[in-house]
């Protein structure tokens, strides 16, 4: 049976349906799934276990690389099955549930959930679930499209369930770069230099009696539900491209510009598919979702190599690079988040970060997450993880949200993600503000007259003026701080009555 796919002897007789796998969870337990950014995620766990919680009532502690596809996380809600949730999400069911207080989600930096779990702060893993195209001759363990946190949650767990998934191809065997870092505190260091630095195995080792079931399913991943590139994310494109254009110039960064690390979402696709255009060429990225973008400019010969820890496209990239591996397979490598994410390597790499905000303070604060200041929306992702410790480290958003009644420029961000001692350059499709090595008093005028919606610089300066009646080395008026932010709240609109 699936000769090919489950290669070492002994393991037939644990194949099993989900159904069946789903008996083997209990109330309480804490349970680490693959997935991150809908890629290479378990897909026929879930809704086994949210058919079971149906009928025997039960609450799980899940974990993940980062999110889930198929609906995933909406139908482990629905079920009432997530007590916890980390750590990260994009699901719009689960996101209402936990704004309403009913899901405990834990939104934490991607490098650092496996060290917490390392260091038994998250308990004890109980099950962990993986999805992987093969288990090899000696039990090696072949992950998919994506390698998340799926190695260290099988080495931690009691018990592994496999999915073996049949609609992803064989060829990621071999793309995959495992390394798992040492206990602390003597832990060696980190040893990639290169982007394409190959360090650790292509397939996770746990004792192959850890195994408790295997599943067989032939589900595709959910494709990535990015929006094509538009004229404003085109805009901001050509503002950062300018901007790189004008540093190589300056002497400030090589020809051939440092790799690439690039978010989640439409943004940040988009805005790396603007390169396409661009002079520069032999770029890499050191990053943790290889998007569209990627594999269009690799196909632009422009993308020399991408180092992830997952690979999420749309339909039609999914069909062109899944069916095609071999033509990407010395141009790609996968490796655990942890590993594509690590601060050490980030900082030695000398990284050009590209990350979203929801929002921006006139001094560069940054907020990622919370939609008003309260409300969740995605989580922190790697964002932080790579902001900290990248050689440049930017954030994009469109100057304006909703049709104009959000200004993603305020006086003060109503929650902090990213503070202004990380943030670098800001970019919206009004132009670019160079925050590097500036006072907060010299950014205030770059980011409202470079950054802000023409229809929101009045009152952002206005805002200034009074602020500067108080003094200090960041100047807030605070009883006005949040008054643009009030003001949505009670009459769905920022803009001035
Ligand atoms: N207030 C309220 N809503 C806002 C907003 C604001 N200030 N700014 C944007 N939005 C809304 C948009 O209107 C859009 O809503 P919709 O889905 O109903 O259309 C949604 O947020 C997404 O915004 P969009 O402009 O399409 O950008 P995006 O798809 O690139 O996503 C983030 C932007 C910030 C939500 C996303 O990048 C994110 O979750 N980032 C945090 C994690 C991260 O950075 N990871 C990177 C490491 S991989």
């Amino acid at each position: 049976m699936y000769a090919d796919r489950i290669r070492m002897r002994g393991l037939n007789d644990r194949v099993m349906s989900a159904d069946e796998a789903a008996l083997l969870f209990k109330d309480g337990m804490v349970v680490g799934m693959s997935g991150f950014t809908r890629a290479g995620d378990a897909k026929d766990m879930p809704i086994a276990l949210a058919k079971r919680a149906c009928q025997q009532p039960m609450k799980l502690t899940l974990i993940t690389g980062a999110s889930l596809g198929h609906d995933a996380d909406k139908t482990l809600t629905e079920a009432g099955l997530l007590a916890r949730r980390l750590p990260f999400q994009v699901d719009a069911t689960l996101r209402a549930a936990i704004n309403r207080g009913e899901v405990m989600f834990v939104d934490q930096h991607l490098s650092e959930t496996v060290e917490f779990l390392r260091a038994g702060q998250l308990g004890k893993l109980d099950i962990a679930v993986i999805e992987a195209v093969a288990i090899t001759e000696d039990g090696g363990i072949v992950p998919s499209s994506s390698v998340g946190n799926s190695a260290s949650f099988a080495i931690l767990a009691d018990k592994v369930i496999v999915e073996i998934n049949l609609a992803q191809p064989l060829g990621f065997e071999g793309m995959h770069d495992i390394w798992i870092p040492g206990r602390r505190p003597h832990r060696e260091p980190l040893p990639i230099v290169g982007v394409a630095d190959r360090v650790g195995e292509c397939a996770i080792r746990i004792p192959p009696e850890k195994i408790a079931a295997i599943i067989i399913t032939d589900t595709p991943d959910s494709a990535s539900n990015n929006l094509p590139p538009d004229e404003e994310t085109r805009q901001i494109a050509g503002h950062l491209i300018e901007f790189f254009q004008h540093e190589v110039k300056r002497g400030r960064l090589p020809a051939v510009l440092p790799a690439i690390q690039s978010g989640i979402g439409t943004i940040a696709n988009a805005v790396l598919s603007g390169f396409i255009d661009s002079p520069f060429s032999e770029l890499t990225m050191y990053s943790e979702v290889l998007q569209d973008s990627t594999f269009e400019l690799m196909d632009a010969g422009k993308m020399a190599f991408a180092s992830g820890s997952s690979i999420t496209v749309s339909k039609r990239m999914q069909d062109k690079v899944f069916g095609n591996l071999d033509r990407y397979r010395d141009k790609v490598l996968l490796r655990p988040q942890e590993v594509s994410n690590h601060p050490e390597v980030i900082r030695r790499l000398g990284l050009i970060a590209l990350n979203t905000a929801l929002e921006a303070d006139i001094y560069g604060n940054i907020n990622s997450t919370h939609v008003g200041g309260t409300h969740m929306m995605n989580g922190i992702g790697g964002s932080g993880d790579f902001t900290r410790n990248a050689f440049m480290s930017i954030f994009a958003t469109k100057s304006v949200a909703k049709g104009g009644r959000i200004s993603s420029i305020v006086p003060m961000v109503a929650h902090v993600d990213h503070n202004e001692h990380d943030v670098d350059i800001l970019v919206t499709e009004q132009g670019i503000a160079d925050l590097r090595t500036l006072a907060p008093r010299e950014r205030v005028k770059l980011v409202i007259e470079h950054c802000a919606h023409p229809s929101y610089r009045d009152a952002l300066k206005d805002y200034y003026r009074d602020a500067l009646r108080y003094g200090g080395q960041t100047p807030h008026a605070l009883e006005r701080a949040f008054e643009m932010h009030i003001r949505l709240r009670d009459s769905g609109s920022m803009l001035p009555a």
